[in-house]
């Protein structure tokens, strides 16, 4: 099933959450109307505010607040995205140039403050404390997520468990925060936002996965991003650890050698050691175990369409090819 269609009883409420992020992009300053509007208008997946709308749906939320509060998770995703493509020295997003690619790093930068600030004051709006704090703590676990990763790079010794630990902050905190702040806004009891975060957090590990297999597998046609980025960026992801570690003492060499940048970059080498070694398979078979923990997670939850939706983005975050 196509995610359009998996999304369909939030349809509502998804074009309400985007009319409030078109409304609220606005700026005097022409350049961040232009970044923000064209990053915003390439799509995306709005993943991250489904989790809110569905979380809070699925909890009994009536009204509008839980747009807002979907509408600030995908911009303080828009923002990391803007700030990881400068890092990351990426130039294709969503099938576009980035905005550092079209604007230089500094105007891309800069507008990513603007949209995290921009969240914050939406959420200030929302007036829920327990959500502020909730997201004033993932956000800052977001950026060490980054720096931590920042410091991986290029180093061959990253094992799995420090690999898990910057996934975990600069992806799962993200998708647990969306299911958090949906529960909160359906003013849920304490155990019913720790399951919610649960399923968040365990669903965000499967979706990093396998973002870190599509870099090496995905069509950029279909992904909208360039293949063989983490390669270049000498990251240490899962497929590539894995292949490190089961392969040849050869094997081991040469991968090690690609990510501290010894040498000349050879991806179609690597690509050989990653696939003798099946580091995909195995990268896949571990975001499957998170995936099947994230619905264990809606063990309590009482059945409805949007139940019935968060267990099938755990099998979508596992199928996707973008
Ligand atoms: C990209 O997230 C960044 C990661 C955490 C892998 P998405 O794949 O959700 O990006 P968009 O919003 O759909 O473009
Ligand atoms: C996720 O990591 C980025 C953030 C959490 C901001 P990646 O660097 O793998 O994301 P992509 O592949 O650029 O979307
Ligand atoms: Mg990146
Ligand atoms: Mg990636």
């Amino acid at each position: 099933m196509d995610l359009k269609t998996l999304l369909s009883p939030i349809a509502e409420d998804m074009l309400g959450m985007d009319r409030i992020i078109r409304a609220r992009l606005s700026s005097e300053v022409a350049l961040i109307n232009e970044v923000g509007g064209y990053i915003v208008s390439a799509g995306g997946k709005r993943l991250r505010p489904a989790l809110v709308l569905l979380s809070a749906r699925a909890l009994g939320a009536t009204g509008e607040q839980p747009r807002l509060l979907a509408a600030v998770m995908e911009l303080i995703h828009t923002a990391t995205l803007l700030h990881d493509d400068v890092v990351d020295h990426s130039d294709l997003r969503r099938g576009r140039r980035t905005a550092n690619a079209q604007w230089g790093n500094e105007a891309a930068v800069l507008s990513g403050d603007f949209l995290y600030s921009r969240s914050f004051q939406m959420m200030v709006e929302s007036g829920r404390m327990p959500v502020m704090r909730l997201m004033a703590d993932t956000t800052n676990a977001i950026a060490e997520g980054e720096v931590l990763q920042l410091m991986n790079a290029g180093d061959p010794d990253v094992d799995e468990a420090r690999y898990l630990r910057v996934i975990e902050l600069k992806t799962a905190v993200l998708f647990r925060a969306a299911m958090q702040a949906g529960a909160i806004a359906a003013d849920a009891t304490a155990q019913q936002v720790q399951a919610m975060g649960r399923y968040g957090h365990e669903l965000g590990m499967a979706f990093q996965l396998i973002d870190d297999v599509l870099d090496y597998t995905a069509d950029p046609e279909v992904s909208g991003k360039a293949v063989g980025n983490d390669l270049a960026e000498g990251k240490p992801t899962l497929p590539l650890i894995h292949a490190m570690r089961a392969g040849t003492p050869e094997q081991a060499a040469l991968v090690r050698a690609a990510l501290s940048g010894d040498g000349a970059p050879q991806l179609d080498a690597v690509l050989k050691a990653v696939d003798a070694t099946d580091a995909i398979p195995y990268t896949r078979a571990l975001a499957e175990a998170y995936s099947l923990s994230a619905t264990a997670a809606l063990g309590d939850l009482p059945d409805s369409p949007y139940k019935k939706t968060l267990l099938d983005l755990a099998s979508f975050a596992l199928t996707r090819a973008s």
